[in-house]
């Protein structure tokens, strides 16, 4: 008979998912299942990919190295590649065989800062294609070029010297749909007051817009919207004590959550106009991902998860994450813009602890109706757990409309984005990664992004295990 303790476990093997290590490889994958036709150019995902460094353990889900997986669709099929980025850290720690920096969630006795200021970045949330050239970022940190088709390793990119290497530059950059132009920002956590500074270069990377706003608290905030006019940011009443980590603690033990001081969504101006930026109050949970902002008329509509709690502790320890996860839900707030009031706030009520949204990236800040999202089922339940779930929700039915259920002991992993045919408006595709941890084994997964039930319509088998990834993107090259 099996101890209650394994039979209980809403996590079979997870530990496969997370404790081994990455290999780096680049070859050719005969897939399983039909991958369309019209479907070409680069998928890309950013994740953390290595845990342990002899027997060192690092303990959060966001120390580990950043690994970008790369899919290449063209005439002649579909290759892979995938490679860490080639860090200051990630060099320096495989030159002396030992850790060295300390990491967003595990500190140790003599560990570094980047001039002694800020975490030396591990570059494993987010990857991007922008002017010619591929750009993995991190957390408040500089991003790194890479070689689009190799992944080989350029160097960090400081946006033609608008940047330095202390400069805070968040992960989230977004790319408006109509221009190409890149928009970012970055927090900086001074003696004095702390500021938060929006960037915005055009689709060469020239700079057009650079303006600073000082914040009342030492926000943490991890992502943006960004619609026509405007650039909005959720503040979470969860702040950074930037002495506690120069004094030695993870970032994660710098951070206190204050729900008794409660959120701001913060509205400013993109450029061309000299409104003021404002922010309005609201009573809220803790929101990481924002889902996507547009104008309607006089009203700016600001969708995003909404946590009961912060969810950056349920990332550790690993391998055990989510275990006291707190429920999550999509929330969207109307926003009077004449008089700067919120005139509804309308939760849905799947409550899986949604993470990792995407729509269809033509309508990035435009009118839009559906998402894609993961969503762990055993939310709600104590015990460790991961994504296993892949949704579709729709702001006209108010809910999840179709969904796929992974079998116990099979993870998901990568914000699960969507591309559309370009010749076909219902015609789209959602692609993740399929993490079957009982096996060991893993691969990418193409679904009929409007009939997920179904399960997947191509299965992308890989040689190696990899780690569950954060942010994708897909640079599209059409036939
Ligand atoms: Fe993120």
């Amino acid at each position: 008979m099996m101890p209650a303790a394994v039979r209980s476990d809403p996590a079979p093997f997870l530990e496969r998912c997370f404790l081994f290590d990455a290999v780096e490889a680049a070859y050719s994958i005969v897939p399983e299942g039909d991958v369309p036709a019209w479907l070409r150019g680069s998928y890309y995902v950013n994740g953390p990919a290595r845990f342990s460094r002899g027997e060192f353990r690092y303990r959060h889900w966001l120390d580990g190295d950043g690994m970008v997986c790369t899919l290449h669709f063209d005439a002649n099929g579909v290759h892979f590649v995938n490679r860490f980025v080639r860090t200051t850290k990630r060099a320096d720690e495989e030159a002396a065989g030992r850790p060295l920096y300390r990491g967003f969630g595990t500190a140790f006795p003599g560990d570094r800062l980047r001039h002694g200021l800020m975490l030396e970045p591990p570059v494993n949330v987010s990857v991007y294609p922008f002017a010619g050239t591929l750009l993995a970022f991190g957390e408040q940190s500089l991003p790194v070029a890479m070689d689009p088709l190799t992944l080989e390793t350029i160097g960090e990119y400081d946006v033609h010297g608008r940047l330095n290497e202390v400069s805070p530059f968040s992960a989230h950059a977004k790319f408006d749909p109509a221009t190409g132009h890149m928009v970012n920002f970055g927090i900086a956590y001074g003696a004095s007051s702390p500021s938060l500074t929006i960037y915005e270069f055009d689709a060469l990377g020239h700079l057009l817009q650079r303006r600073r706003h000082v914040l009342e608290m030492p926000h943490s905030n991890h992502d943006f919207g960004l619609s026509r006019r405007h650039v909005v940011f959720f503040l979470n009443p969860l702040v950074i004590d930037v002495a506690r980590l120069l004094s030695g603690t993870s970032l994660i033990d710098a951070f206190s959550w204050k729900p008794e001081a409660r959120a701001r969504i913060f509205i400013a101006p993109r450029g061309g106009t000299r409104d003021a930026a404002f922010s309005i109050e609201v009573s809220a949970g803790c929101c990481l991902h924002q889902i996507n902002t547009f104008e309607h008329g006089d009203e700016l509509v600001v969708d995003v998860l909404e946590m009961d709690a912060p969810i950056y502790p349920q990332y550790q320890p690993i391998p055990d994450l989510f275990a006291t996860a707190p429920l999550g839900r999509p929330m969207r707030y109307r926003i009077d813009l004449r008089t700067r009031s919120v005139v509804d706030r309308m939760a849905m009520p799947y409550d899986r602890t949604p993470d990792f949204p995407s729509v269809d990236p033509r309508l990035s800040g435009e009118r839009y109706d559906e998402f894609w999202m993961l969503g762990i089922s055993a939310a709600g339940t104590p015990g460790r757990k991961f994504f296993d779930q892949i949704v579709r929700a729709s702001w006209r039915e108010q809910d999840v409309i179709d969904r796929h259920q992974l079998a116990p002991g099979h993870y998901v992993g990568g914000e699960p984005i969507v591309m559309f045919n370009p010749h076909d408006d219902e015609d789209a595709v959602v692609i993740v990664q399929h993490l079957d941890a009982e096996a060991g084994t893993a691969a990418f997964e193409l679904y009929d992004a409007f009939a997920l039930s179904r399960g997947p319509m191509a299965r992308l088998p890989l040689r190696h295990r990899i780690h569950p990834g954060f942010h994708a993107s897909f640079l599209r090259r059409d036939a």
